[in-house]
């Protein structure tokens, strides 16, 4: 884990409009900050690599740390299944009905584990969603939370750049195996041709087997700093047949113990970049 996560070209989302200047109240000048979310996605080009996992894990231990401050957002249109990791069977009202313009987004919040907001996809939508403005969906929310986790499609088509557009930051989940490493090389161009800072690299399904690609050669490959190392472990997949992250499910497992190392890390920053601007 690095102690201070690097993000390439970081624009201010905190600018100066953000702030409302020029109150008094008995004489004194104050200012009002609204409270305003960072959207962090969670990306990968190949499917299958613990995109959501992660999104799930992180959005449960940060949604604690910041009471009822953070969001978790289904963006995989396709094949939305982060419903699925949190427990969330019935149909309800959906990111599907949000963009398709049916519902307002509150309309499509969940609350799970007492704390983590959820915007479930629908794994039976039939309609046609024409153009996925998520990034118009997602901006009123800032105001309402400290964290929004989009947990995004992978590939790099039509859904998966709708998600990469509404990012203040991503969050690269990969496998050390060589296809995947190669297809993650990809989910970086895609950042860099959108302009959206990276905030590390997740390597997930470690099982320390001799074929797969150790950790030091992908950082050389990837040219990213690690930001954690997830083995691969039979929990999570427990886990996920019982609907309740691996954080929750079995808290002392390998796993969850390295999801608990990054969320830490995600929480120290965010708090961080929030007295920066508090001083400034
Ligand atoms: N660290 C891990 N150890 C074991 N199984 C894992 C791990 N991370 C994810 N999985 C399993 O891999 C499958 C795909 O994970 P998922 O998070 O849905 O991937 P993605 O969102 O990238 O398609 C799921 O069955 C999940 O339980
Ligand atoms: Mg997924």
């Amino acid at each position: 884990m690095v102690d201070r996560l690097p993000l390439a070209r970081e624009k201010s989302i905190f600018g100066a409009g953000d702030v409302l200047r020029g109150l008094t109240r008995r004489g004194r000048q104050i200012e009002i900050k609204p409270r305003r979310a960072r959207v962090m996605g969670i990306f990968s080009c190949k499917g299958g690599v613990g995109k959501t996992t992660t999104a799930a894990n992180l959005g449960t231990l940060l949604a604690e740390k910041f009471g009822n401050g953070v969001v978790v957002v289904e963006a995989n249109l396709s094949a939305p299944n982060l419903g699925l990791h949190l427990g969330i069977l019935d149909a309800g009202t959906t990111i599907h009905d949000v963009l398709a313009g049916a519902a307002p987004m509150e309309k499509a919040v969940r609350v799970v584990g007492g704390s983590l907001h959820v915007v479930p996809g629908s794994v039976a939508y039939e309609g046609e969603i024409p153009l996925i403005d998520l990034k118009g969906c997602i901006e009123p929310m800032r105001s309402k939370y400290r964290l929004i986790i989009i947990d995004s499609a992978p590939g790099l088509g039509v859904e998966a750049v709708a998600a990469i557009k509404s990012c203040d930051e991503i969050l690269v989940i990969t496998n050390p195996e060589i296809p995947t490493i190669a297809s993650t090389l990809r989910t970086f161009q895609a950042a860099e041709r959108y302009r959206v800072p990276i905030t590390g690299v997740v390597v997930n399904k470690v099982k320390g087997k001799r074929y797969e690609v150790p950790i030091l050669e992908v950082r050389k490959t990837l040219g990213w700093p690690i930001v954690a190392v997830v083995p691969d472990d039979d929990k999570v997949r427990e886990s996920l047949t019982a609907g309740i992250p691996v954080v929750r499910y079995a808290s002392k497992s390998p796993a969850a113990k390295e999801f608990v190392k990054l969320a830490a890390c995600v929480f120290e920053r965010l708090t961080k970049a929030r007295e920066r601007r508090a001083k400034g």
